[in-house]
């Protein structure tokens, strides 16, 4: 006889209000990094306290105790900066400023208190690779004379041809088109990005003091750390040589190129390392890092450099078990050879959303709930972008005129537009915005994102939202389950913590102390002998005395 297993027989479903702030984490000691769950704040398109469309931080600030109930320990917030907004603010005019679209400086300050008053840790954005075209210092270098000292402080060179009419080399813009612009007096300067974004000179020591500057600012003020943005970018190869191909956006994390994953970069780490470790309570750097592999990247996480780096080889990996396994495997055994954890990820602000990655609809949706279980099962850090624990899908049909990602304007980009995953996420069934703020937002939403607000998930066991509710909660009290350590040696050696047990094609059963997690990347259902005690799953178990059914694009958690 079968019988259906509900979705989480052991664990009853928590509400909101049962689930405890997470006071755990400000009093994790030192290493609370090492298995945090950290919530990517999108700030334009989370909450808007002032009803001018665009999301800011009072907004944010009122909506904490939404992820203090959701159970992660620590909120990174993408750049509040004074910017005139070329690329959604990673275009900084002023490193101390906050816009006045987002706020002020007291209004980060109430921020930074309420979320540690929840238990919650603060990380905020630095963008060094590059400033605003705006900032003072590049109105400096405009203003200067080619070859002055301002003109230093970035990358600017004469051009080539007999005019100087052609670029100095022949790197490509991440957004698409050359990675140079040429000023009034015939000069080029680099931008790996917009050209409104003037890539820093890292050899300049004026360009070390202001960024060390800066960090002191945002630490003295209590931020628990920064993600570090472009952080295998700042070094450039000496001589700037030419790459020799086209469609370099292409090359990004295959290759090591001139402008990215630079050995140089990790010496401006290390003394940024020596820097936050200057300061009580264990801050921490987080790596954008796109590098050619696992060993590439394990490079920014040793010991005396910063604590974590995306891990995009596992946001990338198509929804295959064995390619999943390979995936997880190699990353932990890059990042063990050097003692850090890996820190998983599945979506951010600058690629296509998973549920819609995985195929979109109905697939999609299963399969962003499983991934999820397996991502929360996996030894060390994870982060989650806002929305997905809503599983919000990529808006796909976004008119033109609304667009504003400058990837979009150029006719490239990193995964295309990423308009598409910045939609306000909604709050409530009713208002304008479904409660992202009093007026409409700055992107129009799906009308039929009011059932996945956060008011109609709310209490619902088989949403999407009290999955990873529930999840995030066992994950705090299964000892031992987020412990990084889990993952030491390596889940090929097999030799402490982490295994995989045998499992059929498509089915992958991971087992860590006290859990097995399954994922069924197959079409079809698997039956296999009951690893344990259901406590939690994406779809509905079916299950004999002695044998589980594990259905199609499925994950579960079982106590062992
Ligand atoms: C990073 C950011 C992205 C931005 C780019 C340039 O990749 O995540 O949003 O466009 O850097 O700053």
């Amino acid at each position: 006889m079968t019988h259906d297993l509900a979705p989480a027989v052991d664990v009853p479903v928590c509400t909101a209000a049962e689930v405890q702030p997470p006071a755990s984490s400000s009093s994790k000691g030192s290493g609370w990094w090492r298995d945090a769950v950290i919530y990517q704040v999108y700030v334009r398109s989370f909450a808007d306290s002032d009803g001018d469309g665009i999301g800011d931080l009072r907004g944010a600030t009122a909506r904490l105790p939404h992820l203090a109930q959701l159970g992660v320990d620590a909120v990174w917030l993408t750049p509040f900066y004074a910017s005139p907004q070329a690329d959604g603010g990673y275009d900084v005019a002023d490193y101390r400023v906050v816009d006045p679209l987002f706020g002020d400086l007291g209004d980060i300050d109430d921020l930074v208190r309420t979320a540690h008053e929840l238990g919650l840790r603060v990380i905020v954005d630095i963008v060094p690779n590059h400033t605003s075209d705006h900032h003072r210092w590049f109105l400096e270098a405009l203003a200067a004379e080619p070859g002055g000292a301002a003109r230093d402080r970035y990358h600017f060179r004469p051009g080539k041809g007999v005019a100087g009419e052609l670029p100095p080399n022949d790197w490509e813009s991440v957004f698409g088109g050359p990675a140079w612009t040429r000023t009034p007096d015939g000069e080029w300067y680099l931008h790996l990005f917009a050209p409104e974004q003037p890539d820093l000179n890292w050899d300049n020591h004026e360009v070390h003091e202001e960024f060390d500057a800066v960090l002191r600012f945002w630490l003295d003020l209590g931020v628990d750390g920064f993600r570090v943005d472009v952080a295998h970018g700042m070094v450039k190869a000496s001589g700037l040589p030419d790459i020799g191909h086209k469609e370099q956006a292409r090359l990004i994390g295959t290759q090591t190129l001139p402008f990215f994953d630079q050995d140089g970069v990790h010496e401006v780490h290390r003394s940024w390392r020596r820097l936050l470790d200057s300061y009580p309570g264990d801050r921490i750097g987080v790596a954008e890092a796109w590098a050619p592999g696992p060993e590439r990247l394990a490079l920014y996480v040793r010991p005396d450099e910063l604590h974590q780096a995306f891990n995009f080889q596992f946001l990338k990996c198509p929804w295959d078990a064995e390619a999943m396994r390979d995936v997880i495997n190699e990353s932990l055994m890059a990042t063990a050879s050097v003692g850090a954890p890996t820190t998983w990820v599945l979506s951010n602000h600058d690629v296509v959303r998973h549920v819609t990655r995985y195929g979109g609809g109905e697939q999609g949706r299963r399969r962003g709930r499983a991934a999820a279980l397996m991502m929360l099962a996996l030894p060390g850090s994870a982060y989650i972008y806002q929305g997905e624990e809503l599983g919000l899908p990529e808006v796909l049909d976004l008119p033109d005129e609304v667009r504003q990602d400058p990837a979009f304007f150029r006719a490239a980009g990193q995964d295309g537009f990423r308009d598409g995953c910045r939609v306000p996420i909604p709050w409530t069934t009713e208002g304008p915005s479904y409660g992202f703020g009093p007026g409409a937002g700055w992107l129009p939403q799906p009308e039929d994102w009011r059932e996945l607000s956060v008011e109609a998930q709310t209490g619902d066991a088989h949403s999407t939202l009290e999955l990873y509710r529930s999840a995030l909660a066992l994950r705090r009290r299964l000892p031992g389950l987020g412990d990084p350590a889990g993952g030491e040696g390596g889940a090929a050696s097999g030799s402490v913590g982490m295994r995989w047990l045998p499992a059929p094609d498509g089915l992958l059963v991971l087992s860590r102390p006290g859990l097995v997690c399954t994922l069924n990347t197959a079409r079809h259902e698997v039956e296999i002998p009951l690893p344990g005690r259901l406590l939690l799953s994406s779809e509905t178990m079916r299950a004999t005395a002695d044998t589980a059914r594990i259905p199609a694009d499925s994950a579960a958690w079982w106590a062992i």
